[in-house]
């Protein structure tokens, strides 16, 4: 795929691996439309990235937490753009709390954001990328969308459900010429740990050790463009976790004694 003049929404662009792929998509010369809650952010970064690429951009509010908003930020899409080549459902929140202490709520809170938010404005894109004879749809699982972790009950969860969602989506409508990459990062340095959710709803707010030693979001970002532009189907990439899935797979006794004992932090 040529990425130069092609129409891209990205779902929280104002942070971490968001804001690296409008910076890397940019460069290739997309037209870019930001999205997440924090407008004032988004604002800046487009005037940085249009005046640095020379490229269209475009800000449009949007809180994934919040179902009645989305249909909102579809229509002012569709009002100022003919078109969409790649949506990238990037946006996310993470979570640090053990389940037993968790309650439904908070679940519910992660699955807002992680699973509802994100099909509602993939529905709400359909019929406009079926109209124009299709399009790119990328979609920000975890490696722990394959497998369960402690402490990340909903998160993995609401990342395993993306995986039935998508999956089936790219069954019913590839004659429609919908594409579908769904990608499984490791561990990637962003404030992805700074904003998780504890079991009180409230943020954890700290940076993870581990999470501080990922790999860096630039990186990641040229390696995501380059499965979208494969139009591979699903990519797990990060650093060395990326092993349990082959873990998981092939020698799930192995992934049974290991998952139990990690303690993720
Ligand atoms: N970093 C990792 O190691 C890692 C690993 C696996 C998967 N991922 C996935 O990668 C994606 C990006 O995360 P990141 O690492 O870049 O974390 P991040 O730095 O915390 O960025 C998260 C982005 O999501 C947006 N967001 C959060 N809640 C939102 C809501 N209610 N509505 C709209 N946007 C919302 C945030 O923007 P606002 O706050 O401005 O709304 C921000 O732009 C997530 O889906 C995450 O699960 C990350």
């Amino acid at each position: 795929m040529n990425f130069k003049g092609r129409t891209v929404w990205i779902t929280g662009a104002s942070s971490g691996i968001g804001e690296a792929l409008a910076w890397e998509l940019g460069r290739l010369g997309s037209d870019l439309v930001l999205s997440s809650r924090n407008t004032e952010k988004l604002n800046r970064l487009a005037k940085a990235i249009s005046e640095k690429y020379q490229i269209n951009t475009d800000v449009i509010f949007l809180d994934l937490g919040n179902n009645a908003t989305i249909p909102e930020a579809i229509e002012q899409f569709s009002d100022r753009h003919q078109k969409i080549d790649i949506l990238v459902n990037n946006a996310g929140i993470s979570q640090r709390s053990l389940l037993i202490e968790t309650p439904v709520e908070v679940d519910r809170q992660v699955f807002e954001v992680n699973f509802f938010g994100t099909i509602t404005l993939t529905k709400g894109l359909l019929p406009m990328m079926i109209k124009a004879g299709g399009g790119h749809i990328v979609v920000m699982s975890s490696v722990v969308g394959k497998f369960g972790i402690s402490l990340r009950s909903a998160y993995s969860a609401s990342k395993h459900a993306l995986h039935g969602f998508f999956e089936t989506l790219r069954c019913e409508l590839s004659d429609k010429n919908i594409k579908v990459t769904i990608i499984c990062p490791g561990r990637i340095r962003t404030s992805i740990s700074v904003n998780a959710v504890t079991k009180d709803g409230s943020n954890y707010g700290r940076m993870d050790e581990g999470q501080a030693k990922g790999v860096s979001p630039e990186k990641f970002a040229r390696r995501v463009v380059k499965a979208i532009h494969r139009n591979r189907k699903e990519v797990a990439t990060g650093g060395k976790e990326i092993l349990m899935i082959y873990i998981r797979r092939f020698l799930p006794w192995l992934y049974y004694i290991l998952a139990s004992r990690v303690k993720p932090t």
